[in-house]
């Protein structure tokens, strides 16, 4: 393309594209936080998004609240439990039926329950076991089902969403901790094996972020906690991880595959 700048005479030499424009995105646990603020930034770039989570209200709010911006084909709603396998099999195809086809996949839902060494039998394998399917396991599950569409789309963009608690730990999260490493060692491994598959997998970490997830913490103990451990000394809002996710789905971010990107205004980085 000429330059057209009035600033020399050279030819621009970019040649990827930062456009999400009419890619079909899945996003899951798009009902709250950072999935909700994903799905609203993927379709402010015009991209096609399915909202998929737990509860009919809570998703038609959000495929609400997007359309009302972009007009009915901008999002559809899938009632969906990542844990149940037969409801991600049909989330792919109410997808696939609605857009045409998968381009890109986040990730996102996950829980954090209390969980340790200590706690009663029955209670302790009860929250391992339903912390693993929701946290990891759909995960691998979701990108088994949607893959002949992303591979057909070519150009397949696949973000996990881990934690820092990945990569640092806190007491009496045991299952979450666990989950959430299980994330990184995935991403790993499917970047490995679809790398030459034109599909790239990465994985964010998000540092202490508002959300439903945080609510828990009063503002109080939220903010002496950011002045203690974070270099930017505040949480996090959803929106700044979802544009990282949009970054690492750009046409552009082609050769970007297996990371594993902290978002955590340099929670992890701290040493005092
Ligand atoms: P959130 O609680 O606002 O959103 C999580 C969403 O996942 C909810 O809408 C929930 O209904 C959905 N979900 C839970 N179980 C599900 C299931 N079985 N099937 C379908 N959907 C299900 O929390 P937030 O913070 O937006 O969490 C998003 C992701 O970010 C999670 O994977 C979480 O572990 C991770 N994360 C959150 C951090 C934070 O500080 N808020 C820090 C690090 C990671």
């Amino acid at each position: 393309m000429e330059n057209t700048s009035g600033r020399g005479t050279s030819r621009r030499i970019s040649t990827l594209s930062r456009s999400v424009e009419d890619r079909r995105a899945i996003v899951t646990g798009a009902a709250s936080g950072m999935g909700r603020a994903t799905a609203h930034l993927f379709a402010d770039e015009g991209a096609r998004v399915v909202v998929a989570d737990l509860g009919e209200d809570r998703v038609a709010a959000v495929v609400g609240e997007i359309n009302e911006v972009h007009g009915e084909k901008a999002a559809l709603g899938v009632v969906c439990d990542v844990a149940e396998r037969a409801q991600l099999v049909n989330l792919v195809e109410r997808t696939v039926e609605w857009a045409g086809g998968i381009d890109i996949l986040v990730n996102n839902a996950g829980i954090s329950v209390p969980n340790d060494s200590f706690q009663e039998e029955d209670e302790f394998e009860a929250v391992w076991a339903h912390t693993m399917d929701v946290n990891v396991t759909s995960q691998a599950r979701l990108v088994r089902y949607a893959l002949p569409y992303l591979l057909a789309a070519g150009g397949g963009r696949i973000v996990n969403i881990a934690s820092t608690e990945a990569i640092m730990s806190m007491a009496g999260l045991m299952s979450y901790s666990a989950s959430k490493a299980g994330v990184t060692g995935l991403t790993k491994s499917l970047a490995v094996e679809l790398g030459s598959r034109d599909v790239t997998v990465n994985c964010i970490c998000p540092g202490p972020i508002r959300t439903a997830m945080t609510e828990r913490f009063p503002d109080e103990k939220k903010e002496v906690y950011a002045r203690r451990r974070v270099p930017v000394r505040r949480y996090g809002i959803p929106e700044e991880v979802a544009q990282m996710t949009l970054n690492l789905c750009l046409p552009a971010s082609s050769y970007v595959n297996g990371v594993v990107i902290p978002v955590d205004g340099g929670l992890t980085i701290r040493h005092i």
